[in-house]
């Protein structure tokens, strides 16, 4: 009960329930959270109706529990204004302790990655779940084909073929855990092929770079400026991964002439280009800029996820091979790694309904009035720091003033919010000038907690 709550809407630290149920669980958390003045005077609570959409509650549970501490005195509840933390002042903790205190678990989450998981389509899925498994034929439940089910495959090469400009044929389109999963295989096929080192950019997630460490791949830096990754750096590498539709985190896509770049030197140096294309979806002042992949099917591997568009936890992912190298990802990964069947069959679904492409447009309406609010409170709030990387995704990188970075950090987490610097992302050994900033990932809160995210940032700002 108490992991739930802690991680839904309500974004508080809870103690576990006890003995006295949801109601008096839910008060007593929210009493504790006004207390210790981790939820501010004035701050509006999410109405009865979205917390307790968010909690998996009864509605009536969370406005029994607003009117408790309303009749206490903690919170207040006026027509047309809603439920507010009362004015009063917050009572300090006692003690000697005069230092602001790092809360001991944030309250709102800030880290990209993850996409408003209260927003996972439940009731779609719950149908498309049920329409697929009736309509399995029994041999789906064997241990099938190790790139997946044919139905999936083929539904997402269409797909990638129509949203991203994939050339996608099902034979060379493999279904794995996610991005990840794919990625290790991969490092595996590489260094099993002789290759000794994969480029990566100066800017990215060191699991990733890890994970091809792992493989026993060194990972060099390329360079990087205004414009993004430069391409033209590279050497002798067997591979590069890149993001080139959206970078991440910085959040430019490859500039255009590098886009060509790279799959001129993949064709001279019998190299491959891993194109992570993350969030590809995500686009919203133009027309999303198209995979690489597109470019030379036979020297970029398509790398795509289902863990922005949907939810990471179902963890689908896949890839689309260059024919040469598809019988031998196909081997090494094998029966034994493989994802769930009924996953894939849902997604097939999903995708072939139409509801795959319902989602994706809600979900970019919603993380679009995010990035305009997030802009428009930075603006007004703290004109000294710029957003950038704002056309696509579900992040934005907030550029500080020189040398800053460390101290905005330390005053986001007095505010209770978990939250990455861009040196967290950056290479140990990157080619790049020194840029503070904060990485914001406004996709993760749920609805109900991102303007209190949003006013815990714009205070932790200079
Ligand atoms: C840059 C980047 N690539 C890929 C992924 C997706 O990884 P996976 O599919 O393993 O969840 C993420 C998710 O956070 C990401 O940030």
């Amino acid at each position: 009960m108490a992991e739930s709550w802690a991680t839904l809407g309500v974004d508080l630290h809870l103690e576990p329930a006890g003995a006295g149920g949801l109601r008096r669980g839910l008060t007593d958390a929210l009493r504790d959270a006004v207390r210790t003045g981790r939820l501010a005077p004035g701050t509006r609570l999410p109405s009865s109706r979205t917390l307790a959409g968010d909690l998996g509650i009864a509605r009536n549970t969370v406005a029994e529990a607003y009117a408790d501490l309303v009749a206490e005195g903690w919170l207040t509840a006026r027509q047309g204004s809603g439920t507010r933390v009362s004015e009063r002042a917050v009572v300090p903790p006692s003690g000697p302790a005069r230092q602001p205190r790092v809360p001991a678990r944030p309250t709102h989450n800030l880290v990209p990655g993850t996409p408003d998981l209260a927003a996972f389509p439940r009731a779609e899925w719950a149908r498309a779940a049920r329409r697929a498994l009736t309509a399995a034929p029994n041999e789906a439940l064997g241990y099938g084909d190790p790139r997946g089910r044919v139905e999936l495959r083929t539904a997402l090469a269409g797909y990638l073929a129509r949203v991203r400009g994939v050339r996608a044929d099902p034979d060379n389109l493999v279904v794995t855990a996610g991005f990840s999963h794919a990625l290790r295989v991969l490092g595996q096929v590489l260094r099993a092929r002789g290759v000794r080192s994969v480029a990566v950019e100066s800017y990215g997630l060191d699991v990733y770079w890890g994970l091809l460490q792992t493989a026993g791949l060194a990972t060099p830096a390329l360079p990087w400026d205004e414009l993004g990754t430069d391409t033209r750096a590279l050497g002798t590498e067997g591979a590069v991964l890149l993001t080139p539709a959206h970078q991440f985190p910085m959040g430019m896509p490859l500039h255009h002439d590098r886009r060509a770049a790279v799959v001129d030197w993949a064709r001279r140096n019998d190299s491959l280009v891993l194109e992570d294309d993350y969030d590809g979806e995500f686009r919203y002042d133009r027309q999303p800029v198209g995979a690489l992949q597109g470019l030379d099917p036979d020297r970029v591997v398509y790398l795509g996820t289902a863990s922005k568009s949907l939810a990471p936890g179902i963890r689908l992912g896949w890839m689309v091979l260059p024919p040469a190298l598809a019988e031998e990802v196909i081997g090494a990964k094998g029966h034994a790694d493989t994802v769930g069947v009924l996953e894939q069959l849902t997604l097939a679904e999903f995708l072939t309904s139409g509801a795959y492409d319902r989602q994706v447009r809600s979900a970019r309406l919603r993380y679009r009035r995010r990035r305009d609010a997030l802009t428009a409170a930075v603006a007004e709030r703290a004109p000294g720091v710029h957003v950038t990387g704002i056309a696509a995704g579900l992040h934005a990188v907030l550029r500080l003033p020189p040398g800053t970075e460390p101290s905005v950090i330390q005053a986001a987490a007095w505010q209770g919010l978990a939250l990455h610097g861009l040196s967290f992302h950056r290479h140990p050994e990157a080619r790049a000038e020194h840029v503070d900033a904060l990485v914001v990932g406004y996709g993760t809160p749920p609805d109900s907690a991102w303007s209190a995210a949003l006013e815990a940032l714009c205070r932790a700002l200079p």
